[in-house]
C-alpha cells in the first residue's frame, strides 16, 4: 500500500544507558570526529557560502552545456570523470618522488630529468582534475559540499607546493624541490582521504538507486481516479519511493529518487515526457528512464505498472522467488 505506517505500535523500548567509550573506539572513530570538526569550521562555512554564490548561478546558466556535462562524466561515460582523473597527479607525483629517492643528480647541463617531467605532467593532470572537481562540487549539498570544499582547499595547497617544487627543479635547486614534492604528495594524500570519504561514506556521485529492485510483487499504490493527468505524483510501494505520471491515458513510473543524489523527482517538472530533478537539474525520459541531461550518469529504474479493479499497481524489476510446491524455498 502507499501509506507508510511506520513502526508498529506499543511502548517504545527503554533507552539503554551508553556505556563508557573505550580508548580503542575513540581512536577508531577519529574520522567521524574529523569530518564533524571540519564541517563546523567558520572559515569553511564562509568560503563555502561565497563560492556557492558565484558558482551556483554559473552552473545553472551552463547546465545545458555538453562540456559541463562531460566534465561530470555524465551519460556518455556512465561514471564520474573526476575520480578517474585524480589517479593521474597522484601517480605522476609518486613517480617523481620515487625517482628522487632512487636517482642521482641529472646529467650535467640537463635540468629536465624524468622526475621533473613527472612533476610537470602531474601538475597538468591536477589542473584538469581540479576543473572536474569544481563542476562536481557545484552539484553537492550541505555537509558534502563543505567537506568537498576542504578536499579542494587541500588539493589546491598540494598543487601550489608541487608548482614551487617544479620551479625549484627547473632552477637546479634539487634538494628544496624534493622536499616540496614530498610535502605536496603528503597533502595530496590527505585530500584523497577526504575525497574517498565523500564517495564511500557519503555516496557523492554514486548511483543512489543501484540496489533498488522492489517491490517483488504487485502492490496497490493509488486509486486510478486519484492520479491527475500531467502531474508528477510520488507514492510508496513496500517502502520504495515511486514516481507516477499519466499522460494521454498512458501511465509512466520511475524510481522517485534521482540516481544522482536522491532528489525527489515528483517535486520536479515534466515537459514532453522528460522529468527534471529539482535539486541539480538532471533530466530523465519517463518512458525508459534514460538520462537526457546530467549530472546524473545512470538511468532511472523503470517500474512496471498495471491497472486492476480501479487501482494502480506497481512492481519492481525483480520478481519474488517462486515457492516450491513443497513449501521450501
Ligand atoms: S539529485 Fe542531483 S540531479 Fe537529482
Amino acid at each position: 500500500m502507499s501509506a507508510d505506517t511506520g513502526p508498529a505500535g506499543g511502548p517504545a523500548p527503554a533507552a539503554q544507558p551508553a556505556g563508557p567509550v573505550s580508548a580503542a573506539d575513540q581512536v577508531a572513530n577519529w574520522h567521524h570526529e574529523a569530518v564533524e570538526a571540519i564541517d563546523n569550521w567558520a572559515w569553511i562555512r564562509t568560503l563555502n557560502d561565497q563560492l556557492t554564490a558565484v558558482l551556483g548561478p554559473w552552473r545553472e546558466r551552463n547546465q545545458d552545456n555538453p562540456v559541463v556535462e562531460l566534465m561530470h562524466g555524465g551519460r556518455w561515460l556512465g561514471h564520474p570523470l573526476h575520480p578517474a582523473l585524480s589517479d593521474l597527479p597522484i601517480g605522476l607525483w609518486t613517480g617523481a618522488l620515487l625517482l628522487d629517492v632512487a636517482g642521482g643528480d641529472p646529467p650535467p647541463g640537463r635540468t629536465v630529468d624524468p622526475a621533473t617531467l613527472f612533476s610537470a605532467a602531474g601538475i597538468a593532470a591536477a589542473v584538469a582534475t581540479a576543473a572536474t572537481g569544481v563542476v562536481d562540487w557545484t552539484v553537492s549539498d550541505d555537509q558534502d559540499r563543505r567537506l568537498g570544499l576542504f578536499h579542494g582547499v587541500l588539493n589546491t595547497a598540494a598543487l601550489g607546493l608541487q608548482g614551487l617544487s617544479l620551479a625549484a627543479r627547473l632552477t637546479g635547486r634539487r634538494r628544496p624541490a624534493q622536499g616540496l614534492g614530498a610535502a605536496s604528495l603528503a597533502v595530496t594524500g590527505a585530500a584523497a582521504y577526504f575525497g574517498g570519504h565523500l564517495v564511500f561514506a557519503k555516496a557523492v556521485m554514486v548511483n543512489r538507486v543501484a540496489g533498488a529492485d522492489g517491490p517483488r510483487r504487485w502492490v496497490k499504490v493509488l486509486e486510478e481516479a486519484e492520479l491527475p493527468d500531467d502531474v508528477p505524483t510520488g507514492v510508496l510501494a513496500d517502502g520504495r519511493q515511486i514516481l507516477l505520471y499519466k499522460h494521454d491515458g498512458t501511465l509512466y513510473a520511475l524510481d522517485n529518487l534521482c540516481s544522482h543524489a536522491a532528489g525527489l523527482l515528483s517535486r520536479g517538472t515534466v515537459e514532453g515526457l522528460t522529468v527534471t530533478c529539482p535539486l541539480h537539474g538532471s533530466q530523465y525520459c519517463l518512458a525508459d528512464g534514460s538520462v537526457r541531461r546530467g549530472p546524473s550518469h545512470q538511468p532511472q529504474p523503470v517500474i512496471r505498472t498495471r491497472a486492476r479493479n480501479g487501482w494502480i499497481e506497481v512492481r519492481g524489476s525483480q520478481p519474488a522467488p517462486r515457492r516450491r510446491a513443497d513449501g521450501r524455498k
